[in-house]
């Protein structure tokens, strides 16, 4: 092979599918805190000064992030969502602050989240106006980045609302450069897919040369309904999504919804363990300041972030379906491969899923190690193409393990066995 062949065969393996965003962000999918699930848009302060959107929730979330090992965990963005914002814009046409909620502003809030060793997240929309009503960012694109940069924001997430679908792309890519014009590293999280869906497919590899993130479906709700239906919607369009997310650019299934109200514990561990095996941006919307130390621990689980973090960046997928179970895989670094079983019978009680019986399994022939995560950690040990390992798994629950290949020499084999 010559050597110039050599180098282009090398270059199309280390190269993900299509060309990322190249910001140098995102290289794992993004950890941390959003306000919208749950603080939605709370802006009276009078009554509920707890839960409303202010400087207050965000400065506390961060003083959360750092006390209860948070950070230490990975979670690094504190996200401000909708209403953050004045109604008017100032004498030079920039977004401001509502006084009265952020009586600092930005930059001020952007310097406390700073001292805490963490990054800060805003948003702002394509569009006339933001979902919720505040000012949007249409004709305004370069003047709100370099007011994002001048705050020393770190995220923007940059919603779709009231913009003529066919202007999508466009106001999507003139963000994204007029972001990179200022200068200042600031990870940028688009909904773009989710508003073209509607009219016509998008095209994803546009949209991984402009986005670090990128929602493309519904809302997430505090319900097991909702968690469903965003799985079932990525399963549904796996073909299409899948190959889009790596190093650099992420397909964003919405916030975790762990820790608040709507899901049992089960739920909440198939919520954990399967936007790990998406390569999901894992953003909490939850109040840290009262949560229970179940969801704690499942959202702080060292084994779980591993896989979402693993340093391959390839999303996994669903490779099995039937008798009520669903089976997703995500391929990981050194060969090994992450994989969910998730029991989707909401009656009875656990029911036994014979894991060896999946196509993957073969990476255990002739041997492979094999550890449990959820719903506990256990060491499963050496097993081989013929083991019959029956997994438990709870009703709407999952069971999440890795299984590592080893090979002829009883050594860990990093060597592709494809
Ligand atoms: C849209 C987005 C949500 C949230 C709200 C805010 O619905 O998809 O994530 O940002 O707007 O208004």
């Amino acid at each position: 092979m010559s050597k110039m062949l050599l180098l282009l065969v090398l270059l199309s393996l280390l190269s993900p599918a299509a060309e990322a965003l190249v910001n140098g962000l995102a290289l794992k999918p993004t950890m941390g805190w959003l306000h919208w699930e749950r603080f939605m848009c709370n802006t009276d302060c009078d009554t509920d000064p707890d839960n409303c959107i202010s400087e207050r929730l965000y400065m506390q979330m961060a003083d959360m992030m750092v006390k209860d090992g948070w950070k230490e965990a990975g979670y690094e963005y504190v996200c401000i969502d909708d209403c953050w914002p004045s109604y008017q814009r100032d004498a030079r046409g920039r977004l401001q602050a509502d006084p009265k909620r952020f009586p600092g502003g930005i930059k001020k809030l952007a310097d406390y989240v700073h001292s805490k060793g963490l990054k800060l997240g805003i948003y702002a929309d394509v569009g006339e106006k933001t979902c919720a009503g505040y000012p949007g960012s249409l004709g305004y694109y370069e003047t709100d980045a370099q007011t994002f940069a001048d705050w020393d924001v770190d995220l923007l997430k940059f919603d779709g609302c009231n913009l003529k679908w066919t202007l999508l792309g466009d106001g999507y890519i003139k963000m994204s450069e007029a972001l990179n014009k200022t200068g200042r590293s600031i990870l940028y999280s688009c909904e773009w897919p989710l508003y073209e869906w509607p009219f016509q497919k998008p095209n994803y590899t546009a949209i991984r040369e402009t986005c670090n993130h990128w929602r493309n479906f519904n809302d997430v709700f505090d319900s097991w309904n909702s968690i469903k239906s965003i799985l079932d919607w990525t399963a549904s369009h796996q073909d299409i999504i899948v190959p889009s997310a790596g190093p650099g650019g992420w397909n964003d299934p919405d916030m975790l919804v762990i820790g608040n109200f709507g899901l049992s514990h089960d739920q909440q561990e198939s919520q954990m363990a399967l936007w790990a095996i998406m390569a999901a941006p894992l953003l909490m919307s939850n109040d840290l300041r009262d949560i229970c130390p179940r969801s704690k621990d499942l959202l702080q689980n060292r084994r779980i972030i591993e896989i979402s973090q693993d340093p391959l960046g390839k999303q996994g997928h669903r490779s099995a379906k039937g008798n009520h179970f669903e089976v997703w895989e995500r391929p990981l670094s050194k060969n090994r491969l992450a994989v969910a079983v998730l029991n989707l019978q909401e009656i009875g009680g656990p029911r036994g899923f014979a894991i060896s019986g999946v196509p993957s399994w073969k990476v255990c022939d002739p041997q492979c190690n094999v550890t449990l995560i959820l719903p506990q950690y256990k060491e499963m040990g050496v097993q081989t193409k013929e083991s019959k390992l029956i997994l438990k798994v709870n009703p709407s629950g999952t069971a999440l393990l890795t299984v590592t290949p080893i090979n002829d020499f009883g050594r860990l084999h990093w060597k592709n066995t494809n």
